[in-house]
């Protein structure tokens, strides 16, 4: 019997951070997210970077204590977007704020999943067939010279990954880790297993190194600039890019 099936991406943005090492940057005092960037708040640019890629329907993952605005900036900005809001309400990590999710994930859709701070020169998806995927998980990396400030992929020739290492001392490779992840819907449920970090959080790479383990974790290699806007300096980089 003919049926047809529309297979679905869902871009869940991780805006939930404080950004503590943008706390007071251009007199900051409320979160990363909301930080001015050219003239509008980062998350969207992070919003209009996902549609220039093609993602239509959204969650944000937003904290209590600023989450009020920014659904305000959002849905002022993008009044007829069809947008999400969670909330995360203790801080655990990225892979605990994924999970805040859950509910607003449908049976047949897979899951983009973005740190909102993180902006490309180029659509990283761009050879990503969404027909054609079926189980497991994508990440993307890019080669850097200071891998041991990310999360460090291990990759075999056929862009298989083979471990993934969070800020480690000796890196094993320099292909850094960049935070846009595309899982299946199992992803749940491992979130469910995971335990924190030393840290105490729920760490985004534990998450991935799960499918590695079940071998169903490939990669993607990224070309043009990437920029992880967690720092006054990356902030101004990031600035210079876009304009
Ligand atoms: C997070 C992830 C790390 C990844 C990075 C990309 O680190 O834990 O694996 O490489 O994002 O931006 P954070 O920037 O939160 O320290």
């Amino acid at each position: 019997m003919y049926s047809l099936v529309v297979r679905k991406l869902k871009s869940v943005i991780a805006a939930g951070g404080l950004g503590t090492r943008l706390q007071n940057f251009r007199e900051n005092d409320s979160t990363k997210i909301l930080l001015d960037v050219l003239g509008v708040p980062m998350i969207n640019h992070q919003i209009n970077q996902l549609k220039n890629w093609g993602c239509e329907d959204f969650v944000i993952i937003i904290n209590p204590d600023f989450g009020d605005l920014i659904k305000k900036v959002t849905i002022e900005a993008f009044p007829n977007l069809n947008i999400q809001f969670v909330i995360q309400n203790k801080p655990k990590g990225i892979s605990h704020a994924l999970k805040q999710a859950e509910s607003c994930i449908y049976e047949d859709e897979k899951i983009l999943f973005i740190l909102g701070d993180n902006f490309f020169e180029n659509n990283p998806l761009e050879d990503f067939d969404l027909n054609s995927f079926k189980k497991g998980a994508y990440i993307f990396t890019k080669s850097v010279k200071n891998p041991e400030e990310f999360g460090v992929a291990e990759l075999d020739k056929s862009g298989n990954v083979l471990s993934i290492e969070e800020k480690p001392q000796a890196p094993k490779s320099n292909q850094a880790v960049v935070g846009v992840y595309i899982f299946d819907e199992t992803v749940f449920q491992k979130i469910n297993t995971l335990t924190p970090s030393k840290r105490g959080e729920y760490e985004i790479t534990d998450l991935c190194n799960l499918y590695v383990n079940q071998k169903n974790c490939k990669n993607f290699l990224i070309d043009g600039w990437w920029i992880d806007a967690g720092t006054p300096e990356r902030i101004i980089e990031l600035e210079e890019k876009l304009s």
